[in-house]
């Protein structure tokens, strides 16, 4: 009997110990909040002061969209008190065209008489493909994850289950931006494509032990490799594009070549804790302006929706254990980035037409692994 209080106790105080979730938040204060995230701000500083307001409109945003029936839920997480500034210094990413859409060595496109199945998930794969979560801080390197996540996941299908952490901070360091796609390169922003370039003509990516993550808070650093001490892992040779705005192809890609690195307009992600999410506004413009990896799709038998499943890399607390589900629709919308005002590269018009929830569906793309 009072061994199984004490493990009551113990259950107890690990279900508390947990943040709450959507359905938990009435009377939730930001002082528990500080706790539960371990934020480093002191009560009375005018930081705190600056936060509690943030954190308390966008709980009561929060609440009063889970008030509203939806295909998912909005929730308090680690960004729930970062500025809009903050928040958008993760993003950086915004679609490549002219110098980039040459540069595929081929295009995907479902092969004839292709039968999809009815659903992907490489979180189950066996043996794993997939890394743990990866969290890149205040710094707009998302396109420096995507591509390291999707290399990693390349290798470990072609090594049949070698799943090696490979080094963000390399391709963030190092990865040339001349003509500022995506961003002014680093935490500013580039793209995946760019970084696949950049370990191609650099002889490979190195562990991330060797070349370990420092750009939490912003500071792109010095490209510092050094391939005698730090051993270039894996090689890259080029990569392929599934056919823009091809939903079938994106599914026979991700299908037979595994994991894509792919481009979304995340501008309003921040909130979303779990469910099938459809919040890009088509009537809106698209704004593209982040890199994830895409993971899988399936059907959401309680909503009744079909739905894409993307790993983010904002760390486990975001979303459903970081990651998010996208419903998989063909609506189609204009992007107009926020960045330069419509340019991809610099000088270029990049507006343009992009489909699927959030642009999903506009620049997918894997590298070809050596
Ligand atoms: C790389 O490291 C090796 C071994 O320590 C050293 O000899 C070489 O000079 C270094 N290269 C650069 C460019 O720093
Ligand atoms: C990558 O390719 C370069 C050039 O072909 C080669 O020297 C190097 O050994 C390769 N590295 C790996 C890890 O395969
Ligand atoms: C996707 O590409 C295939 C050819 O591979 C084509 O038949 C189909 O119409 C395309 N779908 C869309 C939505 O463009
Ligand atoms: C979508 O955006 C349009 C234009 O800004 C706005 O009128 C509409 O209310 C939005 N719809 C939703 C569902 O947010
Ligand atoms: C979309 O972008 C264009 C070009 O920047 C702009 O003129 C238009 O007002 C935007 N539409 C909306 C609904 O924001
Ligand atoms: C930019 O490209 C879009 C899509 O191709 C086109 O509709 C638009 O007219 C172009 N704008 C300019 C200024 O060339």
């Amino acid at each position: 009997m009072r061994f199984s209080l004490v493990v009551i106790a113990a259950l107890v105080a690990l279900v508390t110990a947990a943040p709450p979730k959507w359905h938990q938040l009435t009377g939730y204060t930001f002082e528990q909040y500080v706790a539960d995230y371990r934020k480093p701000h002191m009560k009375g500083s005018d930081e705190y002061a600056m936060r509690e307001k943030l954190f308390n409109a966008r709980l009561a945003e929060v609440m009063a969209f889970n008030a509203q029936p939806a295909s998912y839920k909005k929730g308090i997480n680690h960004l729930s008190d970062w500025t809009d500034v903050e928040r958008k210094r993760l993003n950086g990413r915004i679609p490549d065209t002219k110098a980039q859409l040459t540069s595929a060595a081929f295009e995907v496109s479902a092969p004839a008489g292709f039968q999809a199945p009815l659903s992907v998930d490489y979180t189950k794969s066996y043996p794993p493909i997939l890394t743990a979560v990866k969290d890149q801080g205040q710094c707009g390197s998302c396109w420096a994850h995507a591509a390291t996540e999707s290399i990693e996941s390349q290798f470990a299908i072609k090594s049949e289950g070698e799943l090696f952490v490979l080094s963000q901070q390399q391709i963030t360091s190092c990865t040339p931006n001349p003509d500022q796609c995506g961003g002014t390169g680093g935490c500013a922003g580039a793209t995946a494509e760019l970084a696949f370039d950049y370990v191609k003509s650099a002889g490979g990516i190195t562990e991330e032990w060797m070349y370990s993550y420092t750009s939490y808070f912003g500071d792109s650093g010095v490209c510092s490799w050094n391939s005698t001490l730090q051993t270039p892992f894996v090689n890259v040779t080029g990569y392929a594009r599934a056919t823009r705005n091809n939903d079938s192809a994106v599914a026979a890609s991700l299908t037979l070549n595994g994991p894509q690195a792919i481009s979304v307009d995340a501008s309003h992600w921040f909130e979303y804790e779990s469910g099938v999410y459809n919040g890009c506004n088509y009537s809106n413009n698209i704004s593209m302006d982040h890199a994830v990896q895409l993971v899988g799709y399936g059907h959401d038998a309680a909503l009744n929706l079909d739905y894409w499943l993307v790993r983010n890399s904002w760390s486990a607390s975001f979303g459903e254990e970081g990651f998010i589900r996208l419903i998989r629709d063909n609506e189609c919308g204009t992007n107009v980035d926020w960045i330069t005002g419509g340019g991809g590269c610099i000088g270029e018009n990049n507006t343009v037409w992009a489909c699927g929830q959030c642009g999903i569906l506009y620049d997918v793309v894997y590298p070809l692994v050596a």
